[in-house]
């Protein structure tokens, strides 16, 4: 296990001031990983971010490297680089911060990426609600074509890689990745059938990637500072930081980026610990899809493996914390509105097992539920679990059947009174710009140094990680 904690690394040029400025970006170590890249077998490209660990940030955690390594050369076709930048995952706001505050990390990133599987070109789909992403993001393409890190010509590498930005429309099936796709080339976004996965027939039915916006931009530092670099932080099996979101009951809720392995009760503390009168009852570790824990839980280190064990998962990096004044059914009941509205509609079990779902909340949480409600929603949750179409589904039930694994006895007493032993609200003001890193402007460089951090100019202030 690494150090644990706040850490810096993907955040530490955000309070730099116009960072998403080209000028100021290159002034702080900007486009180096990309210059990296290009000294670099494309192939060994994909065998440092695989050596990294790095883990999709976009919800399943999958090996970048790996998937990356998956992405069919030499069919002829072209192959696509695409960036889910459409964080819709209630309690999600990481990716905004770093597509607002330092654009130029994710063009970077997605240059990298472009050259590491011989690409011709990106997207990156932007979620429709993200404006200010949007004009950010666009005028650094811009800037990025002007000075030749973009184009025909990638800074005379004699490699042609072009990126568009893609604003959506804004529904969270886009960010399923062949629903994405699908929207991408015009239709409805809706998931599509695999085989093929997209590293063999993705955009236009040419080989392609699908990487969530935080994964990308941890590339260019890992190629700049080394596998070593990355790995003093976090565990074998999830290595390096996390940009996490922590949302709820806590007296400052933001973004934080941390260490893998950090415990989650310590991530809480960070956040400032629970409102005043308020003591933790559970939380959802990765976001309202993943399944929630009881307090109890609290120690578990923040790993995919850790969660995994307790019985969830890290999914988007979203904390959600919940205290003793908060009502189990109504937070579940919120979760479920939003999935059943989501919902694509393509398969029955989604599409229909949503909005009876959605209805038998409703009457629990508004006074007229019946105790056989309970058998009925786990029957429900165990024909939709697995047997729809997309992971949206399974998402869906995932909080409902652990709510009443922990919670069934206040389940039981809100049927009982009719209505929720609690009295407080959930709370619904979740601040998505502050954010906190370990500080200092460059991140702290491994124990024994690697040949990149000597040409480092030494003007840099160090920071601490
Ligand atoms: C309903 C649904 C919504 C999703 N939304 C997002 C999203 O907004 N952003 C994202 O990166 N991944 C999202 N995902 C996960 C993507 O399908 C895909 O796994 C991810 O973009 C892969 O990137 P990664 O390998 O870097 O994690 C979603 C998945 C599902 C099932
Ligand atoms: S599980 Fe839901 S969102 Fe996914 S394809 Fe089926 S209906 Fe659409």
């Amino acid at each position: 296990m690494g150090t644990t904690g706040q850490a810096s690394a993907l955040s530490y040029r955000y309070e730099i001031p116009d960072v998403h400025e080209i000028d100021v970006y290159e002034s702080h170590h900007g486009y180096e990983g990309l210059k990296k890249a290009l000294e670099m077998d494309p192939k060994d490209i994909i065998e440092a971010v695989k050596e990294s660990g790095l883990r999709g940030r976009g919800g399943a955690g999958f090996p970048t490297g790996l998937k990356w390594s998956f992405v069919a050369q030499d069919t002829g076709k072209p192959i696509y680089i695409v960036c889910n930048a459409d964080e819709g995952e209630p309690g999600t706001f990481k990716d905004r911060p770093l597509m607002e505050l330092d654009p130029h990390q994710l063009i970077e990133g997605m240059i990298v990426a472009g050259i590491a599987l011989n690409a011709i070109a990106g997207y990156i789909y932007l979620r429709g609600e993200y404006a200010h992403s949007g004009r950010r993001l666009a005028k650094a393409i811009r800037q990025a074509y002007d000075k030749g890190y973009l184009g025909a010509d990638v800074m005379g590498s004699g490699k042609r890689y072009d990126l568009t930005l893609h604003r959506a429309a804004g529904a969270y099936i886009c960010g399923e990745e062949t629903a994405l796709l699908d929207s991408l080339e015009g239709r409805r976004g809706q998931p599509r059938l695999r085989p093929p996965f997209p590293a063999t027939a993705g955009l236009w039915g040419c080989p392609s990637t699908v990487n969530n916006v935080e994964s990308i931009a941890a590339v260019p530092f890992i190629l700049r500072h080394g596998v070593d670099w990355w790995r003093q932080w976090g565990t074998e099996k999830s290595p390096g930081t996390k940009l996490v979101c922590i949302s709820g009951e806590v007296k400052n809720p933001g973004n934080y980026e941390v260490a893998l392995g950090t415990p989650i009760s310590e991530l809480v503390e960070m956040a400032g610990g629970m409102l005043d009168g308020r003591e933790l009852k559970f939380f959802c570790p990765g976001g309202s899809s993943t399944p929630l824990l009881p307090a109890d839980a609290a120690d578990t280190p923040y790993t995919f493996e850790d969660i995994q064990e307790a019985g969830s998962l890290l999914g988007t990096g979203a904390l959600m914390v919940y205290s003793d004044q908060t009502s189990v059914v109504s937070v579940v009941r919120r979760f479920t509105e939003f999935y059943e509205h989501e919902s694509c509609g393509k398969c029955t079990p989604c599409r229909e097992g949503g909005y009876w779902l959605s209805q038998i909340y409703q009457r629990i949480d508004t006074g007229s539920g019946r105790m056989e409600d309970l058998d009925l929603l786990e029957d429900l949750c165990d024909n939709i679990f697995g047997r729809a179409f997309c992971a949206l589904a399974d998402g869906m039930v995932s909080p409902i059947v652990a709510s009443l694994k922990y919670f069934r006895d206040e389940y039981v007493e809100h049927i009982r009174q009719g209505r929720s032993p609690y009295g407080v609200e959930p709370r619904r003001d979740i601040a998505t710009v502050t954010f906190t890193n370990a500080g200092g402007y460059e991140p702290a460089p491994p124990a024994a140094p690697q040949e990149e951090f000597d040409t480092e100019p030494t003007s840099e202030p160090a920071g601490q990680a």
